[in-house]
């Protein structure tokens, strides 16, 4: 089958018309079993996990702010923020530049496109909000006016937000990187 020997670093399931984009075979990039028996590269496995991690880490932190512990609570929730921060910008936005924003709004009909988009979307306004809840209650950065009152709120829409976001990642992950689930 052609679509088993689609380079390793670009096994995306693109539609058929635009395998061209693809690039040329290397033998040391086949398509094989990453740990998630996917056919996603491996940098995309390892921020899949970081990603589950990361959510899972920010329900526990909510869980401290609960039970009092709110210092360990600011320091969960402020590492989670930056270095969610680092893989958006080494891995996430690199990867949106070159398969999905070329082809936006064109495609944007397709489930490809779509999701990547609605994804880093969401996935901005999360990660800017996150970074605001933190200078706003860890630093002295901004003025007065601008810092937040209801702390409460703002938290908790975040890490609605954040899982919201997570999921259509998850999502994408699984439109572009686990192709028998939408072969016909
Ligand atoms: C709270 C913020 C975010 C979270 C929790 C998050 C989570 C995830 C997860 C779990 C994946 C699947 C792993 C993967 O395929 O690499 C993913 C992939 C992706 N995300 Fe995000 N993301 C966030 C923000 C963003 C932003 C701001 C953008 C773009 C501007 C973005 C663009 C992408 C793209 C293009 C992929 C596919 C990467 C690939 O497989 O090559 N994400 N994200």
């Amino acid at each position: 089958m052609p679509e088993l020997i689609l380079p390793l670093c670009h096994a995306r399931f693109l539609p058929k018309h635009e395998w061209s984009a693809v690039g040329n075979l290397r033998s040391d990039n086949l398509l094989r079993k990453a740990f998630f028996e996917t056919a996603a590269p491996c940098t995309a496995d390892l921020v899949l996990v970081l990603e589950i991690v990361m959510g899972i880490g920010l329900l526990v932190g909510a869980r401290l702010a609960r039970k009092g512990r709110f210092r360990q609570h600011a320091w969960c929730q402020s590492t989670i923020v930056v270095l969610n921060l680092a893989v958006v910008a080494v891995m996430m936005i690199p990867s949106f530049r070159v398969h999905v924003l070329p082809r936006v709004p064109a495609k944007l009909g397709k489930a490809y496109y779509a999701l990547a988009t609605t994804h880093a979307a969401f996935g901005t306004m999360t990660e800017i909000a996150g970074l605001y809840i933190l200078l706003s209650a860890g630093t002295s950065v901004l003025p007065e006016k601008l810092r937040i009152t209801k702390y409460k709120l703002w938290m908790r829409s975040v890490l609605v937000l954040w899982w919201v976001v997570l999921l259509l990642g998850v999502a994408t992950y699984t439109r572009w990187h686990v192709p028998h689930l939408f072969r016909k």
